[in-house]
């Protein structure tokens, strides 16, 4: 029996839930009423497996739903307020966006941008990134954000990939007080890339920058443009943008998103889940070049025409109480943070938060990775003060919104620390064994999602084979999530964490397949394999095996630099091995294929199990001891 919390907000609306039960497309139907359509749909749902088509022949455009519809009421309303790592603040009301965003939307339309083209944005967490993300969706543009993190090779990857006619970037960004020269990187992406039209340049740090003739300056670009800009009228279906994820093969995926059913699911979840309210100041964490970012600080906020910050910078710059000081200064009534934070803000002490006056909170809610279940009864009592529903909402980047959630704007019921409760109103999920069949309560399976649902992806850009395969092949026109999860006799749901060569760390999804042709690209290496193994702060992080060539006599601290470095270098920091062991074979099953379990428990100092199917024995015995021996040196060093 797992304890239980009872805090709600005193909502029950027991008839969202009775009716998506009776006719989940009709439901879903009620729901897209609440947006502003220029013209109805013709049919809410037209499902070919693995292909659904929502809202299809209605007209809609998502900047103007966030934007335009507030103008009456809620012009001089913040909409976003916006904290700079320096502490310095910025506040845009609706208004001041609204028209920030047709002036940047003329200028993009001056550079010959048409719907349907691609833009990709490389910008830190400034204003100008949901700036220029609006001003796409207005003219009908498909953007396709890079999170600034990303190296210059796999930010030349996306771009190449979607074919983005245009890059939008700044001359830097700020972390930890330190600049990233992001249009050195971008100039590095581009090279021999005809198709590349402009490159824009925010002025952020105004540290000097080359400029050649395809470059300009945003503020050039906005300075004659007029404030006044139509919204397309677009099809419910119009791809609004591409983001790029990794999965179980080497190349990301472009999930595809559309407008209509994505914008019915982030007007309806930013409601139940957070229970949004004109008074409510918003913050959520998430960088907006992730998905979280994309739905719950762009789109959903301004959908409701809600007040939010923006923080441009690191959790716990320049101070551990960064993220408490924010929320005292601007009196946020709720916060969206990940476990991986949390854990942090924890280790740090409790005097910290609690010097803090966090009086204003209402509601916390946690996204991205399992939550443990002591960190959850941290946040609720050490930032919740005990009064306040934490919310452990679930769902992916192809889920285009929130899945799995407790939802105190709807609904009260007893909270379970570390468990997400239940699947929304309108969504059919389930837990299945390896031939599809639901699994008893408290048994672990898959998670599969049974019908389609309005913020689904459309496809991946451009390979609707890769699409059909990922995620409907597994099972038979279900989706098939990659996670593991179970139900237990509450009908409750929990997470396990993935089923597949996906690692998450510190919430961030790493596909073991790019990291090991990452590091197979290194001139001394033959083989490698990484895998995951649990980490106390990020939840997860990666162990990297390499086989080198013959005859390389390098030292192994000098190739466990490089390859780090390249790694930084070709994917980005996140994606940088804890550790790195050198051994002469990887352990593979009969027909080739690496065992990664195997390598992990090893890792973990786990028992190895079932060792059957293997083929070379002796590749057990010698990554264990090396295992072994460099545990051991590092202990020594660290003594
Ligand atoms: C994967 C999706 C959700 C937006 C941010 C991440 C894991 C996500 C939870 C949660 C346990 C979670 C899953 C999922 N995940 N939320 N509340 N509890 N695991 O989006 O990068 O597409 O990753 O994150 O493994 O499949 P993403």
């Amino acid at each position: 029996m797992s304890e239980t919390f009872n805090i709600g907000l005193g909502n029950n609306d027991s008839e969202i839930r009775k009716q998506s039960e009776s006719d989940f497309i009709a439901f879903w139907a009620d729901q897209a009423k609440k947006l502003a359509w220029f013209s109805p749909w013709d049919k809410t749902l037209e499902w070919n497996p693995p292909f659904a088509k929502w809202f299809e022949g209605g007209l809609i455009n998502a900047s103007y739903n966030a934007l335009d519809i507030h103008q009456k009421n809620k012009a001089n309303k913040p909409a976003i307020i916006w904290e700079a790592e320096s502490g310095e603040s910025r506040i845009l009301t609706y208004k001041d966006l609204w028209i920030e965003v047709q002036k940047f939307a003329n200028g993009l339309k001056s550079l010959g941008v048409t719907k349907g083209d691609r833009v990709t944005i490389y910008l830190p967490m400034v204003p100008e990134l949901p700036i220029s993300m609006l001003a796409c969706s207005r003219i009908g543009a498909t953007h396709t954000v890079v999170f600034s993190g990303f190296s210059s090779a796999s930010l030349r990857e996306r771009i190449e990939d979607s074919k983005s006619k245009i890059v939008i970037t700044s001359d830097g960004g700020y972390r930890r007080g330190k600049i990233v020269k992001l249009k050195e990187i971008v100039d590095e992406a581009i090279q021999n890339f005809d198709f590349v039209k402009n490159i824009i340049v925010l002025e952020r740090t105004k540290e000097p920058i080359q400029l050649t003739s395809r470059d300009i300056l945003w503020s050039d670009l906005i300075k004659n443009a007029p404030s006044e800009c139509e919204a397309e009228k677009l099809d419910g279906l119009h791809p609004l943008y591409i983001l790029y994820t990794s999965g179980t093969t080497g190349k990301p995926k472009g999930v595809l998103h559309g407008t209509g059913g994505y914008l019915t699911h982030l007007y309806s979840t930013f409601e139940w889940a957070f229970d949004i309210k004109d008074s409510d100041v918003f913050f959520c964490t998430a960088d907006i070049g992730w998905v979280t970012g994309h739905s719950y600080v762009v789109y959903g906020p301004l959908l409701h025409g809600a007040t939010e910050i923006i923080y441009e910078g690191a959790p716990d710059y320049p101070e551990a109480s960064r993220m408490w000081d924010i929320i005292q200064k601007h009196k946020v009534s709720i916060f969206y943070t990940t476990p991986t934070a949390l854990r942090m803000f924890m280790k740090f002490g409790n005097d910290i938060p609690n010097s803090f006056d966090l009086s204003a909170l209402r509601l916390l809610g946690s996204v991205g990775e399992p939550i443990n279940p002591e960190v959850w009864k941290w946040y609720y009592e050490i930032i919740g003060k005990e009064k306040c529903p934490v919310i452990d909402t679930w769902w992916q980047t192809e889920t285009g919104g929130i899945m799995i959630s407790a939802l105190p704007g709807i609904e009260t019921i007893p909270l379970k620390p570390g468990s997400g409760t239940r699947p929304i109103p309108g969504v059919n999920i389930s837990i299945v064994d390896e031939e599809g069949k639901e699994v008893p309560p408290n048994t672990k399976g898959y998670l599969i999602i049974k019908n389609p649902w309005p913020g689904m992806l459309l496809t991946l850009w451009g390979d609707d084979e890769k699409y059909k395969k990922a995620y409907w092949s597994k099972f038979q026109n279900v989706y098939y999530s990659g996670d593991y999860a179970k139900i237990d006799e509450d009908g409750y749901f929990w997470l396990l964490g993935r089923a597949d060569d996906v690692l998450k760390v510190a919430g961030h999804r790493i596909g073991t397949a790019e990291l090991e042709s990452c590091m197979v690209s290194h001139k001394d290496i033959a083989e490698s394999a990484v895998c995951g193994i649990p980490d106390d702060l990020k939840g997860e992080v990666i162990i990297a095996f390499a086989v080198l060539k013959e005859n390389v006599k390098k030292e192994y601290a000098v190739l466990e630099k490089e390859i780090s470095d390249k790694i930084r270098n070709d994917i980005g920091p996140i994606a940088t091995p804890k550790q790195i062991y050198f051994v002469s074979k990887l352990p593979k099953t009969r027909s080739g294929k690496i065992m990664r379990r195997l390598l992990k428990a090893i890792a973990n100092n786990d028992s190895i199990g079932d060792v059957s199917t293997l083929e070379d024995v002796a590749a057990v015995a010698e990554i264990q001891n090396t295992v072994q021996e460099l545990q051991k040196s590092i202990k020594e060093k660290n003594n």
